[in-house]
């Protein structure tokens, strides 16, 4: 074994070391250079064919090829290990920057964000939400209320009846006795929910619908802070630059009463196809609480007065939102609700 054939041993092994690119190949390289037949090993064990005085060198030669040729493997399985690493890395790592599923959320029905606001904007000045059953008696429903015995809304025909004396309510007004029974004046509260009338439905009546009644009970209210409260609500509800307008109208509870309209949003109060030519727009029903009403929920009316307000839900989300047809709130098509979900 002579200098040109180590050198060529070791251009051989190098090359060999090099080509690998697997750790198994690596291992088969191991063994073919320094297995116990590798032709390293083999080389080494030919020493004792040589001459003593070639042997020193020779065999110092070797060995150090045999060194040099355990550390490029060591090396080359330390680097195939970190490549394999970092193709693990790559391949498994998370793309914060791509784009995720969209996720299918829920939303409020449009009628009950639209409570949710105008409680909201009521708990702003002071009031408190209160509720009151769907299910009631003729005393909370009419009665206490001042409604006389042969008024329409008694008729079997205009309201749901479930037995004699039990009904579904047919306005958010019970409430107010029931609010008065409950805590003594001063009293702040809005009542939201649903209601019931005997009415075929058809594109401005449902025969469920949704109101909110607003009672306050107080020393020295009057028509002053009725007509401030309403112009507030109904304003922040429709926008500030609305007008708000009182006339006279009649309800058993309230003495006086008033019909409450807001001025055209489209028009500006001028009147065009969408008010009918009229200019404004009739939300509410209002009035001073009736001093009778005030002693059957159990206040004195000569120290408190109180005024109440009752508006429909579905009337105001119509003309908020440009609605034509009351049965869309109820019809629940997904094309019409999600318009408002969000
Ligand atoms: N309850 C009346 C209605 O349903 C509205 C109203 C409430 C009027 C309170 C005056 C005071 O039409």
């Amino acid at each position: 074994m002579d200098d040109k054939q180590i050198h060529e041993l070791r251009i051989k092994a190098l090359a060999l070391i090099d080509s690998c690119s697997d750790l198994e190949e690596v291992e088969q390289a191991r063994v073919q250079l320094l297995g116990r037949k590798g032709s390293i090993t083999q080389a080494l064990r030919q020493l004792t064919e040589l001459p003593i005085s070639q042997r020193k060198l020779v065999g110092e030669r070797l060995n150090a090829l045999k060194k040099e040729v355990e550390q490029l493997i060591s090396d080359r399985i330390a680097q195939l290990e970190r490549q394999k690493l970092e193709h693990l890395y790559r391949a498994e790592a998370i793309d914060v920057t791509f784009p995720a599923k969209s996720v299918h959320r829920g939303y409020l029905h449009v009628l009950y964000r639209l409570i949710d606001e105008i409680c909201e904007i009521f708990h702003g000045i002071g009031y408190t939400v209160v509720e009151g059953p769907e299910i009631e008696s003729d005393y909370y429903n009419f009665e206490a209320l001042n409604i006389p015995q042969d008024h329409p809304a008694r008729d079997m025909l205009d309201s749901f009846y479930i037995e004699k004396d039990i009904l579904l309510r047919t306005h958010t007004s019970p409430v107010q006795i029931r609010a008065m029974e409950a805590s003594a004046p001063p009293i702040y509260v809005v009542a939201p929910g649903r209601v019931y009338r005997r009415d075929n439905p058809d594109a401005t009546r449902s025969p469920v619908f949704h109101q909110i009644e607003c009672l306050a009970v107080d020393k020295n209210l009057s028509v002053a802070e009725l007509k401030a409260t309403i112009d507030y609500v109904v304003r922040s509800i429709f926008g500030h630059d609305r007008k708000v307008r009182l006339r006279p109208d009649y309800f058993p509870f309230t003495e006086p009463s008033y019909e409450v309209s807001v001025s055209c949003g489209v028009c500006g109060g001028v009147g065009c196809r969408s008010c009918r030519f009229k200019g404004w727009l009739e939300i509410l029903g209002a009035g001073v609480v009736h001093p009778r009403v005030l002693q059957y929920g159990g206040i004195d009316p000569n120290e408190w007065r109180g005024f109440a307000f009752g508006m429909g839900i579905e009337r105001i989300a119509m003309l908020k939102y440009g609605v034509e047809d009351i049965r869309l709130f109820f019809e629940n098509d997904i094309r019409f609700t999600s318009q408002f979900g969000y």
